[in-house]
C-alpha cells in the first residue's frame, strides 16, 4: 500500500526530532536510564548484536513451537529494515542496552499508524516499568505525527505482554485472527498461536 504523506513525513523524520518528542531519561528506582532514539542505519555492530542477543534470549523459546517458527535470518532481515526506528534503553553512564523497541510508520489498511515490531526488556530489567514507558513513548510519537492507531503482534502464549498491552488500552483488532464481527459465527474465525492487538491514539 502506497504511503501516506503523513507516514512519508514521519519517515523523513530524524531521530533528534523523534528525541524531541519522548523523554530522554527514566528514573526508575536505582535505575536511572538514558533514551537514545536512532535509525535502523545509525546502529553500530554492537548495538545490533546487543539487541539481537536480547532478542534471542527472549524469544527463541516461544519462537521455535509456534507458527513463526525460529528464522534467525527473516527476522534480522525485519528487525534491521531500512525503515526500522529504535529506542534504546541504558543504564546511564553504561553501554548496555536494557531494553528496545523497534517500530515503523506505515500506512495499513488505509490507515496511518504505528506498527510495534518488537518491544524487549533484558531479562534482569524486566518487571521495572520500563516496557510500558516503551510503549507510552510511541503514543506520544503517534500524536506527534498524527499517526491513527498502534498496533503490534502477540502470540497467545505470551499472556504476561498480552497482559501489558490489554491494561494499557490495546485491544483485537479487526484484522486479527480470532476476532469475531459483532453477530459474526465462531465457525467461521481462523483460529491461530497469535492475535494482532491495536490501540486507537
Ligand atoms: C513484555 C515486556 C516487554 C514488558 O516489559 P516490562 O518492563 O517487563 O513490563 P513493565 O515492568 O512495564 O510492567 C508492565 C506490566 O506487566 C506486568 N508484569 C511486569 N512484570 C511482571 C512479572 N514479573 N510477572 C507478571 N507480570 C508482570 C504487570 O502487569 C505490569 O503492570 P503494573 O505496572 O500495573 O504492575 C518484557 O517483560 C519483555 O521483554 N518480555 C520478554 C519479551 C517479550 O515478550 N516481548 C514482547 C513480544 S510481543
Amino acid at each position: 500500500m502506497p504511503s501516506s504523506k503523513a507516514v512519508k513525513f514521519a519517515n523523513k523524520a530524524s531521530s533528534t526530532r523523534l528525541a524531541n518528542v519522548i523523554s530522554s531519561t527514566y528514573d526508575l528506582p536505582a535505575l536511572p536510564c538514558t533514551v537514545v532514539v536512532c535509525h535502523s542505519n545509525e546502529l553500530k555492530k554492537s548495538e545490533c548484536s546487543a539487541i539481537w542477543d536480547i532478542f534471542e534470549v527472549n524469544m527463541r523459546e516461544l519462537y521455535t513451537p509456534s507458527s513463526f517458527g525460529w528464522n534467525p535470518e527473516s527476522k534480522r532481515k525485519e528487525l534491521f529494515h531500512s525503515l526500522s526506528r529504535f529506542l534504546l534503553v541504558y543504564k546511564t553512564g553504561d553501554s548496555n542496552i536494557l531494553a528496545f523497541v523497534m517500530f515503523r510508520f506505515e500506512t495499513d489498511y488505509d490507515e496511518d499508524i504505528i506498527y510495534c515490531y518488537d518491544i524487549h526488556v533484558s531479562s534482569a530489567a524486566q518487571g521495572l516499568g520500563l516496557g510500558k514507558k516503551l510503549l507510552g513513548e510511541l503514543v506520544k510519537l503517534c500524536g506527534e505525527y498524527q499517526m491513527e492507531r498502534i498496533f503490534l503482534t502477540v502470540l497467545k502464549a505470551n499472556q504476561r505482554a498480552a497482559k501489558l498491552y490489554k491494561s494499557i488500552g490495546f485491544t483485537l483488532d479487526p484484522t486479527s485472527p480470532g476476532y469475531v464481527e459483532e453477530g459474526g459465527s465462531m465457525e467461521d474465525v481462523e483460529d491461530m498461536d497469535y492475535e494482532i492487538l491495536s490501540k486507537p491514539i
